[in-house]
């Protein structure tokens, strides 16, 4: 496979805490697909989950080059873990039509936590 594109990002816990008990549902809604919620609300520190689903999402964005710009909704990229617990990325809408356009294959995610951040990289792939 061949290489295009990356994207990086790092997010601080403590911003994502302050959007949920600001905004609660509005906020998980609006950013979150109800895998990511379920997948986050099995762990004792959802919001390090929640951090890392963020930071793969602006990852995501950068590595297609358009940031929020090109209409993607946040919920439009979703990170799901396998059974070995390797985050995946599927798309939707918008995202998956602007990768398809660019000629992206696949997407290879990796997500951090620690001392109260998260930081995921995207690594787009093709044939
Ligand atoms: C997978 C592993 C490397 C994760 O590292 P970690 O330092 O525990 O935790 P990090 O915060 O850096 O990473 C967590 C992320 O790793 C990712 N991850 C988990 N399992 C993974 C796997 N098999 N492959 C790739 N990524 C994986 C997940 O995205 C997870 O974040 P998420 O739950 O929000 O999606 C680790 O759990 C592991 O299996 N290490 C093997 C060595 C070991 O067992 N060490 C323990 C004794 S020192």
């Amino acid at each position: 496979m061949k290489m295009l594109f990356h994207g990086i990002d790092l997010v601080e816990c403590s911003r994502i805490e302050k959007m949920l008990s600001k905004h609660g549902d509005h906020f998980t809604t609006k950013i979150y697909t109800e895998a990511e919620l379920a997948y986050a609300n099995k762990h004792r520190n959802p919001v390090e989950r929640l951090a890392g689903r963020f930071a793969v999402k602006e990852a995501v964005l950068k590595m297609i080059g358009t940031g929020l710009r090109e209409k993607i909704n946040w919920t439009d990229v979703e990170t799901i873990n396998n059974v070995d617990g390797q985050p995946q990325i599927n798309l939707y809408n918008r995202a998956k039509e602007l990768t398809e356009q660019l000629g992206i294959d696949q997407i290879s995610v990796s997500i951090t936590h620690a001392a109260g951040l998260a930081i995921a990289s995207a690594v787009a792939l093709s044939k």
